[in-house]
């Protein structure tokens, strides 16, 4: 079985100050965890991560990488920079990056590449619009998003992590039913099956405004074997306490 993956995004929230507060409070909370746990934090965070962090049970990764190995590409985080912080996770493909920076699901899959080649795990996000998902195209829209990583990643795909995150259910505090999860979730796991005989070894987490209240019932779904949590990730103890269910 699959130990679940609980993945903390912060987005672009913290400082110096809030990051050693809320992940002293974390660190202060992990005794009973037994569920793999991360936090992806601003690239700017990253040195502060690797000392709070080091030989930790949290582990850390980063937002975004390029898809480019070096050069004049003004503003942008290398997968060989990532690397250079032991950084475990990279998410590639959030929806507002897909959204606000027109990222492609090509772009998307190389940024997989780019992180794969470095060692590093990428979260890779797919989900459906509100408009897609009214008109019946949440399983075209997900599959045709992992169809592309799984194409340019091919015998490396079993190292990925997938998170289903539905667009209309990112911050807005709507989220899937634990039956619609499941069902998008048993999707794409049928569609990494066809790719890979190492298929089961990926866990595909669910994301959008997952918090403590919710956690329990969309965990317990068969293909359900994390979280990417945004806004209660950024409080300790509502993290805490999804952590501790994702450790039943
Ligand atoms: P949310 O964000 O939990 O605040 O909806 C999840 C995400 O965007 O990864």
């Amino acid at each position: 079985m699959r130990s679940k993956l609980m993945v903390g995004n912060w987005k672009m929230n913290g400082s110096l100050a809030a990051n050693a507060s809320l992940v002293a409070e974390l660190l202060s909370g992990m005794s009973a965890i037994t569920c793999r746990v991360a936090v992806c934090v601003p690239s700017a965070y990253l040195a502060q991560m690797q000392v709070l962090l080091s030989g930790s049970p949290i582990g850390y990764g980063a937002q975004d990488v390029s898809d480019h190995a070096s050069g004049a590409y003004t503003g942008e985080v290398s997968a060989s920079m990532l690397q250079d912080f032991a950084v475990r996770y990279c998410i590639v493909g959030h929806s507002e990056r897909r959204l606000y920076h027109a990222e492609s699901d090509v772009l998307v899959a190389v940024k997989a590449q780019r992180a794969l080649a470095a060692g590093i795990t990428p979260i890779v996000c797919v989900g459906e619009t509100q408009a897609e998902r009214e008109a019946g195209q949440t399983e075209a829209v997900v599959k045709r998003q992992l169809a592309a990583v799984i194409h340019a990643n091919g015998h490396c795909i079993s190292e990925i992590v997938v998170a289903y995150e539905p667009v209309w259910a990112v911050g807005t505090g709507l989220t899937a039913t634990p039956e619609q999860a499941q069902q998008v979730h048993a999707v794409l796991r049928a569609q990494l099956q066809a790719a890979s005989s190492h298929a089961d070894r990926v866990s595909i987490l669910y994301g959008g405004s997952m918090n403590a209240g919710n956690a329990a019932q969309l965990l317990a779904q068969p293909d359900v074997d994390g979280g990417l949590i945004g806004g209660a990730a950024l409080k300790a103890p509502d993290f805490l306490s999804m952590l501790k269910t994702a450790s039943r």
